[in-house]
């Protein structure tokens, strides 16, 4: 089982996006068994993965990441971590294995509630940190037999939630638009990512750039592209701006095989998650 998080300071990026379209290619065209957890209160990944409707569903039912953590947090009801995952959400045919925890807006109170209870009883800033990424990995830990690959889609910046998500993540993928602000955040926050993973004896070759919405006609992108290789460790495939990638995030009510869900973007979608399992050691 490999953990990989999808993380960029930066929003827009595509991080939710390629989650969503990495699950999909993984557990629809290579049989793997993929969870997501949704880490961003935006809820992106939780929406395109599921639909607006389930997501509701499951908000009012309490089986969100956010209701989870509440029992650590707010003293409520102890439940286990599985009871929380929603399995096979997809809207493609063949109900490939790709299970989600949601988020919702609530989560942001929730690691907020968590700072202030923890502080007040005398933990300090970092201890808080570990107990809640120790919290975070016994509950993938307790389902971890049930997957192949547990994605994490990050929210941007850093909070606390995503901080454990890199501490526990062998890979880190930081999806980018090849353009010269993107490119020198990415600096910055590799050297961020690497002290988190350095206490696991990861290294910047766990930290794979992804380049998106790539536009053959804006210039700059492809100097940019050859900047990003020069600098980084990249995926080959390089993601472009695409209409049916975008589509791809409506759910729909009819199921649809992955060919017809992603349009002349599947072949890229499929070989991105090719390169993605060979990358993280998944072959
Ligand atoms: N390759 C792409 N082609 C076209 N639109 C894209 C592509 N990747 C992402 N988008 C669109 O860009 C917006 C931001 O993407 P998203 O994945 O939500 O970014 P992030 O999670 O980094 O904030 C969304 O509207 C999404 O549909
Ligand atoms: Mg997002």
């Amino acid at each position: 089982m490999r953990i990989v998080s999808v993380m960029n300071m930066k929003g827009g990026v595509g991080k939710s996006t390629s989650v969503c379209m990495l699950a999909e290619a993984l557990a629809s065209q290579a049989s793997m068994r993929v969870l997501v957890v949704d880490l961003d209160p935006q809820s992106n990944a939780s929406m395109i993965l599921c639909g607006l409707d389930k997501w509701s569903e499951l908000r009012e039912s309490e089986r969100t990441l956010d209701a989870y953590f509440a029992q650590f947090v707010h003293g409520t009801e102890p439940r286990r971590f599985h009871e929380f995952i929603a399995p096979r959400i997809s809207d493609l045919q063949g109900e490939p294995v790709v299970d989600l925890v949601v988020a919702t807006p609530e989560f942001r109170y929730v690691e907020r509630d968590a700072l202030d209870k923890f502080i007040r009883q005398g933990f300090t800033i970092t201890a808080v940190q570990e107990r809640l990424t120790r919290l975070m990995a016994s509950a993938v830990e307790s389902v971890a037999s049930n997957y192949d690959v547990v994605l994490f889609d990050c929210p941007p910046g850093i909070s606390l939630f995503a901080e454990a998500a890199i501490t526990m993540s062998e890979y880190v993928v930081i999806p980018t638009i090849p353009d010269y602000v993107s490119r020198l955040g990415i600096f910055a926050f590799r050297r961020r990512a690497v002290r988190s993973m350095e206490k696991r004896r990861f290294t910047e070759d766990n930290i794979l750039t992804l380049i998106t919405k790539y536009d053959p006609n804006i210039v700059l992108h492809e100097s940019e592209v050859l900047s990003l290789r020069s600098d980084f460790k990249t995926f080959d495939i390089v993601v472009p701006q695409n209409e049916n990638i975008a589509r791809a995030g409506e759910w729909s009510e009819t199921p649809r095989s992955f060919d017809q869900k992603y349009g002349d973007a599947a072949g890229i979608v499929r070989d991105l998650a090719a390169e993605f399992q060979e990358k993280v050691g998944l072959l």
